[in-house]
């Protein structure tokens, strides 16, 4: 039995549970902020440090303050000894997702502070993953090719170091910037379904470490954070550009989703994905369209033809694949990728609920049988 009262919010759509300084969006006009900041500006000027800053103090900060953050995030960079080991001993062929949250959940184990709850144990703990995220995804993504895993550097920036780790060669600094920009796009994005799931859990005065294990749950879904990764099996599935019409239009005749379109918020170009496609733009200019790129243009025409009046355009997940194959990127890590991004986000989220906190519980309308007895089991 269903129910059609009108008071259920199924989803939550355009529930507003909570205040916050630091993600605005404006879902008819296609406008993302930070701080106030369009998102186009954080992507052009600064750098993933210093969005991760500004998201957990809710301000800039000046250049003394940003030097000194960065410096905390290079001392944390490393990982306890027994994690790598832990994580070299994960079974091969596992979806880096699983292992991510299971790697956060143990990383917990080896941390002192894990068990503490104030708002200065939460930003500490917050500061510390944000800087071994990176450590520990490389670190996956090495182990799971049977290769060894590669140290942090202190001399590269966070994204320059996260692809160092994770490809054993230094990037160029075009591809560490790019990759940066990816970060910073992915870094926040107000109450998406992770992050209230990160919220949902420290709301009940649970540790950091749960917060961050649960969000991570969250992400992992094709309609969140893994569609980045469904899109590019979209891509194979289709194959040739000359099939990407029929395929979508086969697609929406029987109903199906197209993975990398349609936003919860977002009824018009999720700005992300414009900031993306214009990269993917610059780089077809510059070296010839992938095959990848063509298949997407076409695929973005088709779908804003037949869906732009049911508000369903790309979402930020639509081109960064092509970003992070242009990087040398396995599918596989984009969605672990995204995590590596939304750290900060959620860190940023989790202490600015609980700095206010009241616990998330909200009800269900009963459908129910009512006025029923127990039956022994022998009689049903
Ligand atoms: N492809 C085709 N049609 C779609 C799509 C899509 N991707 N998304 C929505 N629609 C259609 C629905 O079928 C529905 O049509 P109807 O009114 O004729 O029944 C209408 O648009 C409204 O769709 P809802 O499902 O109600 O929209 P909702 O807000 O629940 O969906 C969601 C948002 C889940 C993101 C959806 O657009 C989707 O599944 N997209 C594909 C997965 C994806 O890319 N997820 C990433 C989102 S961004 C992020 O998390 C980083």
């Amino acid at each position: 039995m269903s129910t059609t009262n009108p008071n259920i919010a199924k989803g939550l759509e355009g529930i507003v549970f909570t205040e916050s300084k630091l993600t605005f969006i404006n879902g008819t006009e296609g406008i993302l902020t930070h701080l106030g900041i369009p998102i186009q500006e954080w992507a052009e000027k600064s750098t993933f440090e210093e969005l991760s800053f500004a998201l957990l103090q809710a301000r800039l900060p000046k250049a003394d303050e940003l030097a000194a953050f960065d410096a905390q995030l290079k001392a944390n960079r490393e990982i306890p000894g027994e994690l790598l080991d832990i994580i070299a001993a994960y079974p091969k062929g596992i979806h880096p997702m699983q292992a991510l949250r299971t790697a956060v959940s143990h990383l917990g184990l080896f941390d002192p502070q894990a068990e503490e709850i104030t708002a200065e144990a939460r930003y500490a703990i917050g500061v510390r993953m944000i800087a071994q995220f990176a450590t520990i995804i490389a670190a996956l993504g090495r182990t799971q090719e049977g290769k060894e895993p590669i140290a942090p550097r202190q001399d590269l920036t966070h994204a320059g170091n996260f692809l160092y780790m994770l490809n054993g060669t230094e990037p160029t600094p075009e591809q560490a910037r790019l990759f940066d920009m990816a970060l910073i796009l992915h870094a926040d994005h107000s109450m998406n379904a992770s992050t209230f799931t990160a919220i949902a859990t420290a709301s009940t005065l649970s540790d950091m470490y749960s917060a961050i294990t649960s969000a991570i749950g969250s992400l992992k879904g094709p309609l969140h954070g893994g569609a980045n990764e469904a899109v590019m099996d979209m891509l194979d599935e289709i194959g040739t550009v000359e099939n990407a019409v029929p395929y979508i239009t086969a697609k929406l005749d029987n109903k199906e989703k197209i993975m990398g379109v349609g936003h919860r918020v977002y009824k018009f170009f999720d700005p992300r994905s414009r900031v993306l496609r214009d990269y993917a733009a610059k780089v077809a200019e510059q070296q010839g369209k992938s095959h990848y790129y063509q298949i997407l243009e076409t695929i973005e025409q088709a779908v804003v033809e037949r869906l732009s009046s049911k508000g369903i355009y790309p979402n930020v997940d639509f081109y960064s694949g092509v970003v992070y194959s242009d990087l040398g990127i396995k599918k596989e890590y984009f969605t672990p990728i995204f995590a590596l991004a939304r750290i900060s986000g959620w860190v940023a989220s989790v202490n600015e609920y609980t700095a206010n906190n009241r616990l998330l519980r909200p009800t269900a309308e009963y459908i129910g049988p009512v006025d029923q007895h127990y039956v022994d089991i022998q009689n049903r």
